[in-house]
C-alpha cells in the first residue's frame, strides 16, 4: 500500500532551523514504522537519522515522536497510526534537545539515572555467602515490573512536569530508584531515598501520562511507593512531603481537607520568610471572600476516618 513518511529534518551541524520531507513509501501497511523507515534510508534517502538495534523492543532506542504520540517505532504496526491522508508523521521525541533529525541529545536522561548508581550496593562482601544472594519469591515480585524497563525514554518525553522543570528527575529514574529501594539486598535506601528526593521526586504531579510505557513498567505506581519510603526514611523537611502529611493529617482529623492549615503545615509553621511569601495570595484570597475557614468542625463520625487511617498505616504531619 502506498503512504507518505512526514519527516522531521533537522542537522544541529549545519541547520538553523528544522524542515520537513515527504517520503513515498510502498509497503504492506502490517509492518512497523520502523520498517518503513529503514525502507526510506535503504532505497530513498539515506542520510536520515535515527536510533535502532535490535527491532523487537528490547533496546529501548527507537522511541521517537509518531502521530504526536511517543513510542518505541518497531512496535509500532503503519496500520495502527495511518492518518486518513495517509500520511504518518515522525518527529523526534519531545522534552529533549533534537542533534540529527530523529536522533536526541539523550545526556539529561542518563545523567538522571546515573546519580541513582544504579547497581546493587550490599553491606556485606559477597565472599560473606556460601551461594548467590537469595530474594524470596514474594520480595522479587515487587520487582519484576520495573526490571522491564528498558530506558526507551518514552514516559520521560510525555512527562509534562519536565518540559517545564527540565531538573525534575523524571518517571524512569524515580522508577529506577525505586527498584533498589525495595531490593532486600540493598544497603542505601535512605541515601538513595534522599539521592531521588534532591532531584525533585515531589515535582511529580500524578496526572498518570508516564503510565503509557511500552513495556508496562508504570512508573506511576513505584513513585507513589517512593515518595512512601522518603518519609519512611525521615526526609520530610521538605514542602513536598510536608504538603502530603499535612493533608493527611487534616483529613484524619476533620474528615475534610483543611486549607489553612495545609498552607502552614507545606509552608512550616515557624517558616516566617515562607508564610510572608504566601501571604499576598492570602489577602487576594481575602478580597475575593474565599478565605478557607481558620478553623473546621469534623464531619460526624470522623473516628471511623481515623480507623481507616490508622489500619493503612497511613503516615500524617506531627
Ligand atoms: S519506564 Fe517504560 S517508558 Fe519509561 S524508560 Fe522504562 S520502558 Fe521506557
Ligand atoms: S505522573 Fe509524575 S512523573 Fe509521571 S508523567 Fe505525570 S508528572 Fe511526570
Ligand atoms: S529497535 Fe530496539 S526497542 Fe525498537
Amino acid at each position: 500500500m502506498s503512504f507518505s513518511l512526514d519527516i522531521y529534518r533537522f542537522d544541529q551541524a549545519t541547520d538553523e532551523v528544522p524542515h520537513r520531507d515527504r517520503v513515498e513509501c510502498d509497503l504492506p501497511t502490517t509492518m512497523t514504522v520502523l520498517d518503513a523507515l529503514e525502507n526510506v534510508k535503504a532505497e530513498k534517502d539515506g542520510s536520515i537519522s535515527f536510533r535502532r538495534s535490535c527491532r523487537s523492543a528490547i533496546c529501548g532506542s527507537c522511541a521517537m515522536n509518531i502521530n504526536g504520540t511517543t513510542g518505541l517505532a518497531c512496535r509500532t504496526p503503519i496500520d495502527s497510526v495511518l492518518r486518513s491522508d495517509n500520511t504518518i508523521a515522525v518527529d523526534p521525541m519531545p522534552n529533549f534537545q533534537p542533534m540529527k533529525d530523529l536522533v536526541v541529545h539523550m545526556d539529561p536522561f542518563w545523567d538522571k539515572y546515573s546519580r541513582l548508581k544504579p547497581y546493587l550496593q550490599p553491606k556485606d562482601s559477597d565472599s560473606d555467602h556460601q551461594t548467590e544472594r537469595r530474594v524470596s519469591p514474594e520480595d522479587m515480585q515487587k520487582l519484576v515490573a520495573v526490571a522491564n524497563c528498558v530506558m526507551c525514554a518514552t514516559c520521560y518525553a510525555l512527562c509534562p512536569v519536565v518540559s517545564v522543570d527540565p531538573a525534575f528527575a523524571g518517571p524512569a529514574a524515580i522508577a529506577y530508584a525505586y527498584r533498589f529501594i525495595e531490593d532486600v539486598r540493598d544497603s542505601k535506601r535512605k541515601e538513595r531515598a534522599a539521592q531521588i528526593s534532591d532531584d525533585f521526586l515531589w515535582l511529580c504531579a500524578h496526572c498518570y501520562a508516564c503510565s503509557y510505557c511500552p513495556k508496562h513498567v508504570d512508573p506511576q505506581d513505584d513513585i507513589i511507593a517512593v515518595k512512601r519510603a522518603t518519609i519512611e526514611e525521615g526526609l520530610v523537611d521538605h514542602p513536598g512531603p510536608r504538603h502530603a502529611l499535612v493533608i493527611a493529617k487534616t483529613i484524619k482529623h476533620t474528615g475534610m481537607l483543611h486549607e489553612t492549615e495545609v498552607i502552614q503545615g507545606t509552608v512550616g509553621r515557624f517558616n516566617i520568610k515562607g508564610l510572608i511569601k504566601v501571604a499576598p495570595f492570602g489577602i487576594r484570597l481575602a478580597l475575593a471572600g474565599k478565605i478557607p475557614p481558620l478553623f473546621l468542625k469534623p464531619v460526624p463520625k470522623v473516628n471511623e476516618i481515623a480507623m481507616i487511617f490508622d489500619t493503612l498505616e497511613v503516615p500524617v504531619l506531627a
